[in-house]
C-alpha cells in the first residue's frame, strides 16, 4: 500500500522536543507517525494532538529493541509504503554521566548511553532506509549536541558526548553513501531547550529556547533546506564546522 502523503517518524516523540517537532510537522501538512517506548504516553501526546486536528498516529517503538523496530517498519510498509522524514530525536543523559568526571563515569553509563543515543539510532535508520528510498529520497535528521566537538571547551558529560560523536560520524558516512539515493542526512544541535533533559543539565537555570524554537533548524532540514545540504552539522539553520 502506498500513501500520496509525506510521512514522517519522529523517534522519542511523546514529550520535549520529539512532541514539538511532531507537532511542527503535522502544523505544515505531514503526516506524522509519532513514536514513544510507552504506549499510554504516546497515545496521550497523540491525543492531545489529534485535538489540534494535526495528522497524527501513534506506534510503539523502543530504539534499543530490535523487535520493537521490525515492527513499526512492517507497520509503515502495511499501511504507508514508504518513509520521507526520519528524525532520530530519541536521547538521554544519565545523572552519573552528568555528575561524575570522564575519569570516574562507569562504563556501565556510557554502554547504556550509547546503546540509546547512538545505536538505537542506527538501528533504526538502517532498517527504515529501504522505505525511505522506497519514497524517491527523503530526509534523515539526527538530534545531536554541540558538545559532541573536539573543540567543545569543558569536560565531563563523557558518555553523553562520546554517544553524539558517534551520531555525527554515522551523519557524514550515511550522507556519503546515500546522496545518490537522493537521501540527504545532517546532525543538528537544537539549542539549550526547555525540556526535562534540558532543565536537567541546566542544574537549576532555566533553558533559553521554547521547544517551538528548539524545533526549528529540524523543520528547516525536514522540509525547506537546499537538497545539497548533506552530511553537515546545522545550529541555527546554519552549516557550522565541526
Ligand atoms: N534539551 C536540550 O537542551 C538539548 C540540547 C542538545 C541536544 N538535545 C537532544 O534532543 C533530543 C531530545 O531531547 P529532549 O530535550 O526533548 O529530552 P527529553 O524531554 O528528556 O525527551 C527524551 C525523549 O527520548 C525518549 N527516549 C529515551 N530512551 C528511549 C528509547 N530507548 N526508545 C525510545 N525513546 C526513548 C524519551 O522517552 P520517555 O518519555 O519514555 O523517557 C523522551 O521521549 C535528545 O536526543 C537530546 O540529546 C537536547
Amino acid at each position: 500500500m502506498t500513501d500520496e502523503k509525506k510521512i514522517a517518524i519522529v523517534t522519542g516523540g511523546n514529550r520535549g522536543l520529539g512532541l514539538g517537532i511532531c507537532d511542527a510537522l503535522a502544523k505544515r501538512g505531514i503526516k506524522v507517525i509519532l513514536t514513544a517506548r510507552e504506549e499510554v504516553k504516546g497515545r496521550r501526546s497523540v491525543n492531545a494532538l489529534l485535538e489540534m486536528n494535526r495528522d497524527v498516529t501513534f506506534h510503539q517503538l523502543d530504539v534499543t529493541k530490535e523487535q520493537s523496530i521490525a515492527t513499526l517498519s512492517d507497520y509503515i510498509e502495511q499501511n504507508h509504503g514508504h518513509v520521507d522524514i526520519l528524525v532520530n530525536n530519541a536521547g538521554m543523559i544519565l545523572e552519573e554521566d552528568f555528575r561524575q568526571t570522564g575519569s570516574h563515569v562507569s562504563l556501565d553509563v556510557v554502554k547504556q548511553t550509547m546503546e540509546v543515543n547512538f545505536y538505537g539510532a542506527l538501528r533504526v535508520t538502517q532498517t527504515l532506509i529501504p522505505l525511505i528510498k522506497r519514497a524517491g529520497g527523503g530526509r534523515i535528521i539526527n538530534i545531536s549536541a554541540r558538545n559532541s566537538f573536539p573543540s567543545s571547551a569543558s569536560s565531563g558529560w563523557l558518555a553523553f558526548k562520546a554517544s553524539k560523536a558517534s551520531l555525527n560520524v554515522m551523519t557524514v558516512d550515511l550522507a556519503k553513501e546515500l546522496e545518490k539515493d537522493n537521501i540527504s542526512v545532517n546532525a543538528v544541535h537544537p539549542g539549550w531547550v526547555n525540556t526535562d533533559t534540558g532543565r536537567f543539565v541546566g542544574d537549576g537555570k532555566i533553558p533559553t529556547l521554547s521547544v517551538e524554537e528548539g524545533a526549528q533548524s529540524v523543520i528547516w532540514l525536514a522540509l525547506e533546506s537546499p537538497k545539497e545540504i548533506t552530511g553537515k552539522f546545522i545550529i541555527d539553520k546554519k552549516i557550522v564546522d565541526w
